[in-house]
């Protein structure tokens, strides 16, 4: 026998459990549910012997039926042999606000379906997928109630997989998984049979031209969810295990992270996405108006020149001198931030491997908390704080609370964290004082760095946390993780290994950006900071780098250059002056993955919108609608161009700046040189 149920046949569910129960097992059974369009369906079935699932998109196929369950130490695992017990269904239709964001108001709007499955057996067992299907995108987890025999759990293996069809014919763009540097690799294009494991967010580009991502949502007591190939076209989910190699320790009851697939007919939908937010759960901070959006400049790049030191010494960069001037440049140009790494003991020597050597409450001699506290607020300026940890996670949990207390009275109200250290090579003291080695994005540091998001919070700090693990949306339920690395950074432009090549970041905000907010540290002005013709340089022009603020999202935001470079060309740095960090909206208007990309952007409660484009290696003209602005007012278009000869190898600095009046609706056409790109501001006229 086997039983459709459709959504929107009230009734179908109840109906469905009824047939199951007089039945009996012995039956398979499915049941569907789609997005609030109609356009995206995932049926669920067990009729394989254990729960599958597979996904349509406008009436086709485009996941064909992929396994569900979870492994467990104590016993049978919880998929093989189960079969669909009862199902209950409910949608949801809301709009709710973010403190800071992309958007200001966002809507989820989902249908939602609750699959109890059961085993009849020796010892009875059970556990329920719950599906959400929005019109962009589907998210499921597990929930597992406790039970005999499941209780205190181990989880040796998620059975979780994710396949695709014709594997060749289709485009993913990937980075590694487990890759030693903190997701800090070179995406790889190729085709979907080539990439072998992989981190997510996963993109891919099916035949049709529909795009799709898998990443998760809301990762918090789990172990990180990496994909891995095994056979064509079949992705399994492979969680990053603890050192002992067990992947997840919990008590039950618990549910999984939500796995998630976003469904977009074309590259710039995925960008319009909110299905990550929308599968977290809303703000545990309560009154969060304390964490501030905001740009900062600081002493950083000269260290990734080798101009300056973090260590103490004659060239150590975290200087009081140093602070305050960077302190006179921020308050003269509106930043509110000034970050100074290397303002605390433990730096001199090996640091990556001396992390037990920092102290988070010591600054070097040369280095005036107090002083520089008064002459920040006598500025109207910020410390950013930064406290590197090598990886070293016990000994700074040690001094966390002490830190972050010393922090809140030295009137910083941000924390930039490091974990640098190769990515399984994360220090850990266990309950018996032995030492252990763990993964950035393992059960145990998906913990930690919760720990220092929430501690921050109780201090009103908030957390940029590099070296991180993946975003997976938990800046909705704890509004002060306010920003984070994890892909490769400005900071490769100076040292190399190679530099971003131009594509680098027309893949970003198709890929990494998905997940949430990068600090990446844009806006280089002296693009060949190591000297003309040294290969370590920044494969943008001027514009492109002007594009970056508005392409890749941050709350906050650096103005990563040293002080005299902005000084140099006062002309280009007026757009960094005026670019905000938090918007309104936001929308993605064109682009293709790894191409090029085109997004807009409201400035939050005020009338002016930003956009910023740009280009990979390849010079190219777009065009696009100004459907964006107001069709009431008038706008005056501030547009930071590439010249006609800009190229960012042979003429980086080639660039326009040109003013003009727009209206709403009118069509634009920009020139991207090679590795180039255009930032524009639209002020509001009236
Ligand atoms: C790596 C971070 O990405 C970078 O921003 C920082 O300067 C160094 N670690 C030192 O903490």
């Amino acid at each position: 026998m086997r039983s459709e149920l459709q959504w929107n046949k009230p009734g179908a569910a109840l109906l469905l459990a009824a047939v199951a129960l007089v039945c009996g097992r012995a039956q398979a059974r499915e049941v569907s549910v789609s997005s609030p369009d109609g356009k995206l369906t995932v049926i669920v079935s067990d009729e394989r012997g254990a729960p599958n699932y597979r996904v349509q998109y406008a009436g086709k196929e485009i996941m064909p039926a992929a396994r569900l369950g979870l492994a467990l130490r104590e016993g049978p695992e919880l998929g093989e042999g189960f079969s669909i017990a009862a199902t209950r269904t409910s949608d949801k239709d809301e709009t709710w606000e973010q403190p800071w964001g992309e958007r200001r108001l966002v809507r989820d709007h989902h249908r939602e379906l609750l699959v109890e499955l059961a085993h009849g057996g020796k010892t009875p067992r059970k556990f329920a997928l719950r599906l959400r299907v929005f019109d962009d995108g589907l998210g499921f987890r597990y929930e597992v109630p406790r039970q005999r025999g499941v209780e205190q759990v181990e989880i040796t293996d998620e059975r979780t997989e994710f396949r695709f069809a014709d594997s060749d014919k289709v485009r993913a763009w990937w980075i590694p998984a487990r890759y030693w540097r903190s997701y800090e690799a070179l995406y790889q294009k190729t085709s979907l049979r080539d990439a072998v494991h992989v981190e997510t967010p996963f993109t891919l580009r099916l035949a049709n031209g529909v795009h799709l991502a898998l990443h998760e949502a809301a990762l918090t007591n789990y172990a990180s969810m990496t994909l891995n190939q095994r056979r064509d076209g079949v992705f399994k989910a492979d969680l990053t295990p603890w050192s002992d190699g067990i992947k997840v320790k919990l008590r039950a009851p618990f549910n999984t992270p939500w796995r998630t697939v976003q469904v977009a007919p074309d590259a710039a939908g995925l960008l319009n996405s909110d299905l990550t937010l929308n599968l977290n759960e809303p703000n545990k901070l309560g009154d969060v108006s304390w964490v501030k959006p905001g740009k900062y400049v600081g002493i950083w790049w000269a260290m990734h020149l080798w101009q300056k030191t973090w260590a103490s010494g004659d060239k150590h960069g975290a200087t009081t001198a140093e602070v305050k001037r960077y302190m006179d440049f921020a308050a003269k140009h509106g930043f509110s931030g000034v970050l100074a790494e290397g303002w605390n003991v433990g730096w001199d020597g090996d640091w990556p491997e001396n992390g037990e050597l920092f102290k988070f409450s010591q600054p070097y001699p040369d280095f005036d908390m107090a002083a520089v506290a008064a002459y920040g607020r006598s500025k109207g300026v910020k410390l950013i704080g930064h406290h590197e940890t090598s990886g070293a996670v016990s000994h700074y949990a040690s001094q966390m609370g002490a830190a972050y207390d010393y922090a809140r009275a030295s009137n910083i109200d941000t924390i930039k964290t490091g974990y640098v250290a190769d990515n399984e090579r994360i220090k850990r003291i266990d309950e018996t004082g032995q030492v252990r080695y763990e993964w950035h994005d393992g059960q145990f540091m998906a913990g930690e760095y919760l720990r220092s998001v929430t501690e921050a919070a109780k201090r009103h700090i908030a957390i940029d946390s590099h070296e991180p693990i993946k975003d997976t949306g938990l800046r909705r339920t704890y509004p002060n993780w306010i920003s984070r690395e994890g892909a490769r950074g400005q900071e490769y432009n100076a040292w190399g290994y190679p530099p971003n090549p131009p594509e680098h970041t027309a893949i970003l905000p198709f890929t990494r950006m998905l997940s949430g907010p990068f600090d990446y540290t844009p806006g280089i002005f002296n693009l060949e900071p190591n000297g003309k013709g040294h290969e370590n340089r920044v494969r943008s022009t001027l514009a492109k780098e002007l594009s970056l603020y508005v392409v890749l999202y941050s709350p906050v935001q650096m103005a990563a250059d040293l002080i005299e470079n902005y000084e140099a060309r006062p002309d280009a740095f007026q757009f960094i002056a005026d670019v905000p960090t938090d918007w309104e909206q936001s929308r993605a208007l064109a682009g293709e993955v790894g191409e090029y990309v085109v997004m807009a952007r409201q400035q939050r409660g005020a009338r002016d919108w930003y956009l910023g484009a740009l280009s990979n290696e390849r010079a190219r003209d777009v065009q696009f609608k100004l459907d964006f602005l107001d069709p009431q007012r008038r706008y005056q278009a501030q547009i930071y161009r590439d010249g006609a000869n800009a190229d960012w190898e042979s003429a980086p600095y080639d660039m326009v700046i040109e003013q003009r009046e727009v209206r709403a609706g009118e069509a634009m056409a920009l020139h991207l040189a090679a590795g180039g790109g255009a930032a524009i501001r639209f002020k509001a006229l009236d």
